[in-house]
């Protein structure tokens, strides 16, 4: 061998080597991705299944029901629950009846008619109640808890805990909780945490996001879409005259950003999220900033202050920071004083 080709053949050796270790570190990397979810494919059911340990597969397409007495009022349950306004909303053809004070349907926050996980989805719920409320402070029953959303989400008036609708709306509640665990302890229940960002709220960032992302379907002027002759919005409206009023969960920074990091644009789940936590957490506060009804007495809520989430938008508090510091944060310091003060540990 001459020591031309010795060189040579010593290059095409290193060569190969390097091919050789490349080729493996790479597949290292790739089975570390994998492993770390890079290439999840989002939105399967067969995810969620095995994540959820099978409690959103089950069937609850009321559909496949008979017409049972039983059944039909299940069914009803489920119209009131997707179509609200057209049976108990402000325009509905019966005024004794209507409860609720603008067109929004129960389905707009609890997605796929109450089953979506992260979502607050309601399956197991009928096994949560009755349960300790701190906005109370005391015992309340499911009819109390779903008044407790016809008065704010809705920005409605309580509806009769013996009435048709509030009965046909619990017997829903119950069919689809009917494979829950007796605590009704569920994955995916609430809705998904976020990372709080340890600033205030920019709101001209969330303005931003606002325009570019969500006002392709809830309009420019935040007041969404309704038809002509429809009941129920195509797109609901996030702020104004037509939305929740100021009492409501959705109006709180955190609950919102991680009601919108799991389920906004229309479409994500919890496997894709398409948004960050901070432009969740900014697009969020941009919305509770926005005028909205007015709900009365809101200060009697949470007779036992210290369990009032922090990002509750009205006064009174206790500890010493600003209402505004409740309403756009920086949050973590207020969650920090309740730990200090009261040894209490909040998580919204
Ligand atoms: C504007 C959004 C919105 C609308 C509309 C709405 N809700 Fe809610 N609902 C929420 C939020 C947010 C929570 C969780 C509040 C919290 O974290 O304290 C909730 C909680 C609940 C709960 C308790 C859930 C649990 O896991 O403890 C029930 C039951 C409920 N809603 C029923 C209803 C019913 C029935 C309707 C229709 C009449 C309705 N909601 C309409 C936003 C809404
Ligand atoms: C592709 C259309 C679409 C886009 C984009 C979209 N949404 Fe929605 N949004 C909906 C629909 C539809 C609902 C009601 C869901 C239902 O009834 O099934 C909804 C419901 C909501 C609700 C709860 C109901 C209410 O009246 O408040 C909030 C809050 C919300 N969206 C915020 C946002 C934010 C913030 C963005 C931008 C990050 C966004 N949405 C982007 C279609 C959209």
């Amino acid at each position: 061998m001459t020591h031309r080709s010795f060189i040579k053949e010593i290059r095409r050796f290193t060569f190969l080597l390097t091919g050789f270790f490349g080729s493996i570190i790479i597949l290292i990397i790739c089975v570390l991705l994998f492993n770390n979810g890079a290439f999840d494919t989002p939105s399967s059911y067969d995810s969620i299944d095995s994540y959820a340990g099978g409690i959103y597969t089950q069937n609850y397409d009321v559909a496949t029901l008979d017409d049972s007495e039983e059944s039909l009022v299940i069914k009803y349950g489920h119209e009131l629950f997707v179509n609200t306004p057209k049976y108990i909303g402000p325009n509905n053809s019966k005024l004794n009846m209507a409860y609720a004070g603008n067109s929004l349907s129960c389905n707009n926050c609890h997605l796929s008619a109450g089953t979506k996980p992260f979502s607050a989805p309601l399956i197991g719920i009928i096994q949560r109640f009755p349960q300790f409320r701190g906005r109370e402070n005391k015992i309340g029953t499911i009819e109390e808890r779903i008044n407790g959303c016809m008065e704010r989400s809705m920005n409605g008036r309580k509806m009769p805990e013996q009435s048709k609708e509030m009965n046909a709306i619990v017997r829903y509640l119950s069919w689809i909780s009917r494979y829950s665990p007796a605590d009704g302890n569920i994955e995916g229940k609430g809705f998904l945490k976020i990372i709080i960002p340890d600033r205030e709220v920019n709101l001209s960032h969330g303005a931003t996001v606002f325009r570019k992302i969500c006002s392709e379907c809830h309009g420019f002027d935040g007041q969404g879409l309704k038809d002509k002759g429809s009941f129920v919005y195509t797109y609901p409206p996030l702020w104004g005259e037509g939305s929740f009023n100021n009492g409501a969960g959705m109006t709180r920074v955190i609950t919102a950003a991680q009601f919108i990091k799991g389920n906004m644009p229309f479409g994500v789940t919890y496997l894709n999220p398409q948004l960050t936590d901070d432009q969740a957490f900014d697009v969020a506060g941009y919305i509770s900033q926005q005028a909205r009804p007015v709900k009365k007495n809101l200060e009697e809520d949470f007779p036992n202050l210290v369990k009032k989430p922090v990002s509750t938008g009205y006064p009174p508090y206790a500890d010493p920071f600003s209402t505004e510091q409740h309403q756009v944060g920086p949050f973590l310091e207020i969650i920090a004083y309740y730990l200090k003060t009261y040894e209490v540990k909040k998580t919204k």
